[in-house]
């Protein structure tokens, strides 16, 4: 069996390919690889190869299909450490977060190749004599997946495992940002048996190739910003295709006084900072209740001037740099802003200087802020957090839902009648009680409300509503 087509398109064939060069953004001084882009021509004839090899991995027994994602979990359990490397030097994860996430991209691989099994119909009977009625699903086609850094292998992992499963082709973009990790994917796919042409990968910028995959795909799934998911939701309407998008957040976890309160501090450092912040699910807004508010924010503070930040590379390290200077100006600015609305900087304030040139950012803690301030309305990404102070758990809960985002929410309390208040009411997709807002499982749904989310849920058992098309058929027996 020849190799797909994706290593190809990943070389970037055809003119006007650009190179990119990356460089470790926990040591600006190495340059961790350099790759070309594809084309847009790269990505029509990606569709075309995708359109006849859907036919083809369509006709395999579901037994092949399973025993494919079977392979690609196996693979990327065997290739975990050079995986972690490769992910650290570009996008400045930890070793440790690297490999908690290379782990739940494999358990992903595996969950759905256990649904490749279960893909399930229906039967009814007919209003009409001896008719029968058969529901059965089928796949969308070629389906173009886009995905962002910050997660370069679970995020694509949850989208390509089930677009596969169900018999789906794919072409996938990943971010430009993290091409050795994709390239990795793309030759786990390749050794996993797939067919030539049912995955391929190509790399560029979103407004060029990305785009280029928008304008061909039978549905998209993206994860990145509101900003660029609104734009392709657009174009998808247009083109009558269907759209799933995983956007931003402004996660809230509020903070009662009657909060357990060494396990409510830990919870807030781990959903705010950890990853530098770079989560669509971290935890930005800390509304704390005024009995426990000084004291919460005084040991919190204390624990995030204690993180330890440093090369993602080094075993001591607890929090990396962020990965580009796109990012590390965006976060920035956003430090320059809260200064000027706020002022009470608890923590942080900016950037660090260390031992090797990278996009270090002092963890950052804002208190004394109010929620319609634009470092409480603004998705940052990065490692800032603010604390709101509020009177009671009503006033907690009005601020957590005044947002337009809706994807994660926490709280921390020991009532277990607030709690569940709280899980019914509060507008977000996902609820965490006693639990950070990030680092979820992979066998449920994830997704959110407002301009979080857009589009059926991802993963577990939901993402086959996505991945699928009904066909009702009528047969006259
Ligand atoms: C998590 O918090 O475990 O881009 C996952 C993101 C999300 C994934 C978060 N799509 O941050």
């Amino acid at each position: 069996m020849s190799k797909p087509s994706n290593i190809e398109a990943g070389r970037g064939r055809g003119a006007g390919a650009s190179v990119l060069e990356i460089r470790n953004p926990s040591d600006l001084d190495e340059v961790v690889g350099t790759y070309a882009c594809a084309t847009v021509a790269v990505v029509e004839e990606a569709f075309a190869a995708a359109r006849l090899a859907q036919q083809e991995w369509w006709s395999f027994t579901l037994e092949q299909r399973s025993n494919v994602l079977e392979s690609i979990s196996r693979l990327i359990f065997a290739r975990q450490a050079e995986l972690a490397k490769i992910m650290s030097a570009e996008g400045g994860k930890t070793v440790p977060d690297a490999l908690a996430e290379i782990l739940r991209a494999g358990n992903i691989a595996r969950f759905f190749a256990g649904e490749a099994l279960r893909l399930a119909g229906e039967k009814l009977g007919s209003v009409r004599p001896g008719v029968d009625v058969e529901i059965a699903r089928e796949p969308v086609g070629a389906v173009g997946l886009i995905t962002p850094w910050n997660f370069p292998i679970a995020v694509p992992l949850w989208k390509i495992a089930p677009a596969l499963a169900f018999g789906n082709a794919i072409i996938w973009k990943p971010s430009e940002k993290v091409p050795g990790t994709s390239t990795a994917i793309a030759e786990i796919m390749a050794d996993a048996g797939l067919p030539a042409g049912v995955f391929n990968m190509v790399i560029g910028s979103g407004p060029d190739i990305g785009a280029a995959v928008v304008e061909h795909a039978d549905a998209i799934s993206f994860t990145g910003s509101s900003a660029t998911g609104r734009k392709i939701a657009v174009r998808c309407a247009e083109r009558l295709i269907r759209v799933q998008l995983e956007m931003g957040g402004k996660n809230p976890l509020v903070v009662l006084d009657d909060a357990e309160f060494q396990s409510a501090v830990n919870t807030a450092v781990n959903g705010a900072f950890f990853q530098a912040g770079q989560r669509c699910t971290a935890s930005s807004r800390l509304i704390v209740t005024e009995g426990i508010h000084d004291r919460f924010a005084a040991a919190l503070a204390e624990q995030v001037k204690g993180l330890r930040v440093g090369n993602a590379a080094e075993s001591t390290t607890q929090i990396g740099p962020v990965i580009d200077q796109v990012q590390f100006d965006k976060v920035s600015r956003y430090i320059e802003i809260g200064r000027q609305q706020s002022g009470d900087i608890l923590a942080g304030g900016g950037a660090l200087t260390l031992p090797s040139r990278g996009w270090y950012i002092a963890p950052t803690l804002f208190s004394g802020t109010t929620n319609d301030q634009r470092i409480n309305r603004d998705e940052v990404f990065g490692p800032v957090a603010s604390i709101i102070r509020v009177k009671d758990y009503d006033e907690a809960l009005f601020v957590a839902n005044q947002t337009e985002y809706g994807l994660s929410a926490g709280i921390c309390t020991t009532s277990s009648k607030l709690a569940k208040h709280f899980r019914t009411h509060v507008d977000a997709g996902m609820t965490m009680l006693n639990l950070p807002t990030a680092g979820v499982d992979y066998h449920v749904p994830f997704g959110g409300r407002k301009h979080s989310s857009y589009g059926p849920r991802e993963q577990g058992q939901y993402a086959v509503e996505f991945y699928t098309t009904v066909k009702t058929s009528y047969l006259m027996v």
